[in-house]
């Protein structure tokens, strides 16, 4: 297989971020989480920091002119010319279908879309514990995922922090927006062929071992 252009799916909190640390170090992929991107420019106020603050701490999607060229940029630079692990974009049809235009434009296309599927209910147990480093935005959870030192990094020693669209409100918001806008899709992906659905209410390392199966599959169905 020349090329993994991977798109990770699922509500806030199904574990993307968790999962995409792994993959990660797995098959030498640049990640990309707009989530990510969005909350470093966020920290270094920048002009597009300031215009998405008010969108993310309501739980709401930042606006498609503002993501889409984000996206658009950091899938243009040279270590994804190979493949790429993208968060949490697209999000909605809009965004779907520009980056189905952007990869045809340089006759790529998404290789697998993965949904880490788990309940509402899954995900605000699993938010609500969730901590994050100030330094990089690595995941712990206080009981499913503990770090080895109590409020500190395993991989860089900074502080653990709750993020700040962790609160509960905010996290309703941004469930009823994912099944509202995101959800669809499934289907369209479904439609392409690429769509494959993961169990994530196992453990992390369940979960990473079911997706590098689905790979494998995929690399093998690739070569016949
Ligand atoms: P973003 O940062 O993308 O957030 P999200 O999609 O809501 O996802 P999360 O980062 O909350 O969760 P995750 O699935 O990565 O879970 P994690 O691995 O941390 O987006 C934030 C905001 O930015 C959006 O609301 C929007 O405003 C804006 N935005 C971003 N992209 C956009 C776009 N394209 N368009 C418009 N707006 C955009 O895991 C969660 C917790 O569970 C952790 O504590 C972890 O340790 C634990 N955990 C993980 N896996 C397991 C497991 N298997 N079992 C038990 N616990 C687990």
């Amino acid at each position: 297989m020349a090329e993994l252009n991977l798109l990770l799916f699922g509500p806030p909190g199904a574990g993307k971020g968790t999962q995409a640390d792994r993959l990660q170090a797995d098959f030498s992929l640049p990640f990309i989480s707009t989530g990510d991107m969005l909350r470093a420019n966020v920290k270094d106020g920048t002009e597009l920091g300031q215009q998405a603050k008010q969108y993310m701490d309501a739980g709401d999607l930042v606006p498609d002119e503002l993501i889409v060229a984000m996206a658009a940029e950091r899938l243009r630079e040279q270590d994804a010319r190979d493949g790429f692990i993208l968060d949490g974009f697209p999000r909605n049809l809009e965004q779907a279908k520009a980056l189905d235009e952007q990869l045809s434009e340089l006759r790529r296309h998404v290789t697998a879309a993965l949904l880490i599927d788990v309940s509402d209910d899954e995900v605000v147990r699993r938010i609500s514990g969730r901590r994050v480093c100030v330094k990089a935005g690595h995941n712990y959870h206080v009981e499913f995922d503990p770090p080895k030192r109590e409020g500190v990094c395993d991989q860089d020693g900074s502080r653990l922090v709750q993020r700040d669209d962790d609160k509960d409100e905010v996290v309703r918001k941004r469930l009823e927006v994912y099944h509202e806008q995101t959800e669809p899709l499934v289907e369209y992906y479904d439609e392409q062929g690429v769509m494959r659905r993961i169990d994530g209410t196992r453990s992390p390392a369940d979960v990473h071992d079911h997706i590098r199966a689905v790979i494998a599959t995929l690399r093998l169905e690739e070569d016949v």
